[in-house]
């Protein structure tokens, strides 16, 4: 089965409005025209409706970064006394086709668990947002050899309980936290063990053909350098890009990569 590539850009805590703007007008022309790789970006929330109206009838789809959701008495909770969040069908509702969960600065810095993580996918598909979810170990985890260990935890969790017929349809993200921001990338070879890994248990959870529909994006200082290499691995469906997704030329040249 093919997989269509998934590049998307991960601007964190990054760009004010002009700037995303700006951002925006130098790379829609870049990447014009490219039919066969879906693209999309994930300012913060604030500039969320900014960047939607931006990349509207563009070939560049819209992504937040992170959504808020807790499970009350069964129910999904998507909005109430919650001071400062913001929830999957607000996130749907400001123009987002997607949104990333999980991510390793939010597990580090935020309290985020793969439990939390699974009451948030249940919320994004009950609005149909589709989610974009982030796993990944940690250098000590993978130089005490445990990374196969945390993987597989990680997923099981995440994804404990939902429909195969939806979890078709979202991404994982597998970023090795040892490999975000610090221009150490994972070898093709080692991210292809890994992504092989993570399709291996999905399929042992949904079947087969569900796995074989979800795409895997790689994270971790991926650059036009070495996203080819990466890329072309059997199990690498695209990427999830930080850095060099702040720059124009650099995120086209990704995206080219996955042409
Ligand atoms: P970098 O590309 O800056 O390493 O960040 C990766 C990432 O965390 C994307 O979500």
């Amino acid at each position: 089965m093919s997989r269509i590539k998934f590049i998307a850009g991960n601007w964190k805590e990054n760009l004010t409005l002009a700037e995303a703007k700006a951002l925006i007008a130098d790379l829609s022309p870049l990447v014009a025209g490219i039919s066969n790789v879906e693209i999309a970006v994930c300012p913060t929330f604030l500039a969320l409706t900014t960047v939607g109206g931006k990349v509207a009838g563009t070939n560049i789809q819209l992504g937040a970064q992170n959504a808020h959701a807790v499970e009350v008495d069964g129910k999904l909770v998507q909005s109430g006394a919650y001071t400062g969040e913001v929830s999957p069908a607000m996130v749907k509702d400001a123009g987002a086709q997607w949104v990333i969960l999980g991510h390793s600065e939010r597990r580090q810095y935020f309290g985020e668990t793969d439990e939390s993580v699974n009451v948030k996918i249940r919320a994004c598909y009950e609005v149909a947002l589709k989610p974009i979810v982030c796993v990944g170990e940690t250098l000590e985890e993978r130089e005490s050899g445990t990374t196969a260990k945390v993987i597989e935890k990680q997923v099981r969790t995440c994804f404990k309980g939902l429909p195969a017929d939806k979890v078709a349809e979202s991404v994982v993200a597998y970023e090795p936290v040892w490999a975000i921001g610090t221009g150490k990338t994972a070898t093709p070879e080692m991210a292809q063990e890994v992504h092989g890994l993570i399709r291996a248990l999905l399929a042992e959870m949904f079947g087969p053909e569900t796995a074989n529909a979800v795409r895997i994006q790689y994270g971790g200082s991926m650059k036009p350098g070495n996203a080819k290499e990466l890329l072309a691995q059997p199990d690498i469906d695209g990427g999830l890009i930080g850095g060099a997704a702040l720059k124009a030329a650099d995120f086209s040249e990704i995206i080219k990569a996955a042409v």
